[in-house]
């Protein structure tokens, strides 16, 4: 029921910083400057600069939790082995890529050899994220960051208090988030 919720916010702006970006990049041939990480940054998070040197290393898409996100204390790729093997959230983790804008950076070398994918402005709530990145990776090649995925550098503050329906539902199963996590 609330409007803001009908269609995904800030699919266009998205696709145009990945324009940009593309048609920059591309004319300006050499190796340097089609070197980079592309992060899609929001005003109503709160961000560690530990975050921004997590993802200087990221080969292909690199992941790592999100703090106060999703109605739950984090949300996070779970990690086995070093490999992301499923996701930790309290909604629909069957998504193709059950993570949060915040939660995700991808290198501009993938950008530019995928010149398609982008943001499906029309994709059903919470699958934004996941038509993005369907278009360029698959789960196994997921890069886990911030001590593979256990340390939360990100928080969806929105300066409000945050909510937590999905952790409270998920304690009741035994579910819950691990309390070790600091957020
Ligand atoms: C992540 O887990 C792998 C496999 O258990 C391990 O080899 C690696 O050292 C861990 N990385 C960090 C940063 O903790």
């Amino acid at each position: 029921g609330d409007p803001s919720w009908l269609k995904p916010r800030g699919a266009e702006q998205r696709n145009e910083g990945l324009r940009w970006l593309r048609e920059d990049r591309r004319a300006q041939q050499g190796a340097d400057i089609q070197q980079g990480v592309v992060y899609f940054a929001d005003d109503d998070n709160t961000y560690s600069l530990q975050l921004f040197e997590e993802m200087r290393s990221t080969q292909r898409v690199s992941v790592w939790p999100v703090g106060l996100v999703g109605g739950m204390r984090y949300e996070r790729p779970v990690v086995e082995g070093g490999k992301v093997v499923r996701f930790h959230t309290g909604w629909r983790p069957s998504r193709p890529f059950p993570l949060d804008m915040a939660g995700f950076a991808v290198s501009l070398k993938l950008v530019l050899e995928n010149p398609d994918a982008c943001f499906d402005g029309d994709a059903p709530m919470g699958f934004l994220e996941s038509s993005f990145l369907q278009g360029l990776v698959t789960m196994d090649e997921l890069e886990p960051k911030a001590d593979n995925c256990s340390k939360v550098l990100v928080w969806h503050t929105r300066t409000e208090k945050p909510k937590m329906k999905r952790e409270e539902a998920l304690q009741a199963q035994g579910l819950g988030s691990d309390t070790a996590v600091e957020v």
